[in-house]
């Protein structure tokens, strides 16, 4: 699997989850660009989502993470994105499939639908997990 270059971005209702993400990233001495929102003062979704979707197109990044009160916003948004494969995930089979299957190269999660320690696992497994290829490719090559 490539090295991880992950960008990260929430709205105030995604922030604390956003920190905590990050401490778990530092921790790890995974390299990642912080979007923002920098403070829990209420912002835009759809604006967070294009810079993170943006970066990852880019290829500056190679995953993105995208995190408000549901996900569901972010996820919608994200995949307006020519290119970006956003997978809402809220248990670690879909974080797993997302990856082996889907190639999803955004995650989205809710702050307010899942809690913390769930959260963190569905973000390592999401990291961690490569794309299986094969008949996979095939059916994300006819979505692209
Ligand atoms: C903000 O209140 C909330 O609507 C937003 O974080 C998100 O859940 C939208 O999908």
């Amino acid at each position: 699997m490539e090295d991880l270059k992950v960008v990260i971005g929430s709205d105030h209702a995604g922030y604390e989850y956003k920190e905590k993400i990050i401490d778990y990233l530092n921790a790890r001495n995974i390299p990642y660009t912080d979007i923002g929102t920098h403070t829990k003062e209420s912002c835009d979704y759809p604006v967070i989502a294009r810079s993170v979707c943006e970066r990852v197109i880019s290829g500056k990044s190679n995953r993105g993470i995208l995190i408000c009160g549901t996900g569901i916003g972010m996820s919608i948004a994200a995949n307006k994105v020519r290119g970006i494969r956003a997978a809402l995930c809220s248990d670690t089979y879909s974080a797993r499939t997302s990856r082996a299957h889907n190639n999803a190269n955004v995650l989205c999660l809710g702050e307010r639908v899942i809690g913390e320690h769930l959260m963190l696992d569905i973000v390592d497994i999401w990291l961690h997990t490569g794309f299986e290829g094969n008949r996979h490719k095939r059916r994300v090559d006819m979505i692209e």
